[in-house]
């Protein structure tokens, strides 16, 4: 019995190494260091080699080491007979969570640019904003995007969601697909991206949404780069039309050295590490699926290949 990871360019060590403390005797395997590909049924990936899924005959299981499958579904050639499923970690619902509300109170509350003011020796007293002034627009009302919903309400903002299909929340209001989509914005003083990456979402932060949120506001996305037209930004954040943004995720990854969103005023840019995925917390769902595919019983946390997510 044998686990193979594949990725290209992610380091594997700290997933082996979890996976043979909780299983000392699996086989784990890393692409590609594999005899025999067909006896390999399950696979834990991200970011794998385009196509790679061919010299792997029996692979029924492709198991991402995220919360996101993006970079699985990218693949043309995946085998018809795999079930791709995700990841849906605590500790990373946690650390999101956790991150979203650090970015929220950092704007409210200036802190970046005070940071500013003390390099210049500079008394600089700022007007903030308060919870009473803000209401915060969560896209994506996934595990993530709820999680995030309720920390932020208990901190006392007032929070709106935005998904594909209807959602009931206590003390959140979900607008609700491609018609709701203006009225939810035209309400998010803050705009959190939470959002998979499909075909639908790609590029929907551009500049016919971003214009529909009010004058000053704030922009997070914490989700993928595909989601947000660069240019688009920068052209509302110049025009004074938004605040700012903090951008944890790009289009290309590391952020090129020549990008304009580097040396931006307004932009706050960290090097996506919202919520970093735990091997060591995250292996028990592995092998819980591993152990299913064993025994003929369904997967947990499956993906929907129409839905891409
Ligand atoms: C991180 O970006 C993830 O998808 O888990």
């Amino acid at each position: 019995m044998s686990i193979v990871i594949i990725t290209a360019g992610k380091e594997t060590t700290g997933w082996a190494k979890a996976l043979k403390a909780k299983r000392p005797e699996l086989e784990v395997l890393v692409h590609p260091d594999v005899v025999a590909k067909d006896k390999v049924e399950f696979a834990l990936t991200w970011g794998h080699p385009l196509g790679v899924f061919k010299e792997y005959p029996n692979i029924k299981c492709i198991a991402s080491m995220g919360a996101g499958v993006d970079h699985i579904l990218r693949d043309p050639e995946l085998p018809a007979s795999a079930t791709i499923t995700k990841l849906e970690d605590p500790n990373l619902t946690r650390d999101m969570g956790l991150f979203v509300v650090a970015l929220v109170l950092n704007h409210m509350r200036n802190l970046t640019a005070h940071k500013l003011s003390q390099q210049q020796h500079n008394w600089n007293r700022k007007r903030y904003l308060t919870t009473e002034d803000t209401t915060i627009g969560i896209m994506g009302m996934g595990t993530l995007g709820t999680h995030a919903a309720c920390l932020l309400t208990n901190l006392g903002f007032k929070v709106n969601g935005w998904a594909r299909t209807e959602k009931q929340l206590a003390d959140v209001k979900v607008y609700k697909g491609e018609e709701e989509l203006d009225s939810f914005l035209a309400k998010s003083d803050i705009l959190i991206c939470l959002l998979p990456l499909t075909p639908q979402t790609e590029n929907i932060l551009n500049k016919h949404t971003l214009n529909k949120l009010p004058k000053n506001a704030y922009v997070i996305n914490v989700a993928r780069g595909k989601h947000l037209v660069d240019e688009d930004l920068i052209t509302l954040l110049d025009s004074g039309h938004l605040e700012g943004a903090s951008l944890d995720v790009f289009r290309e990854e590391p952020l090129p050295k020549d990008h304009p969103f580097w040396n931006h005023p307004k932009i706050n840019i960290t090097p996506h590490i919202a919520s970093i995925t735990d091997p060591a917390s995250a292996a028990t769902q592995v092998l819980d699926n591993y152990d299913r595919l064993q025994r003929g019983e369904p997967l947990k946390n499956i993906v929907s290949l129409k839905l891409g997510y």
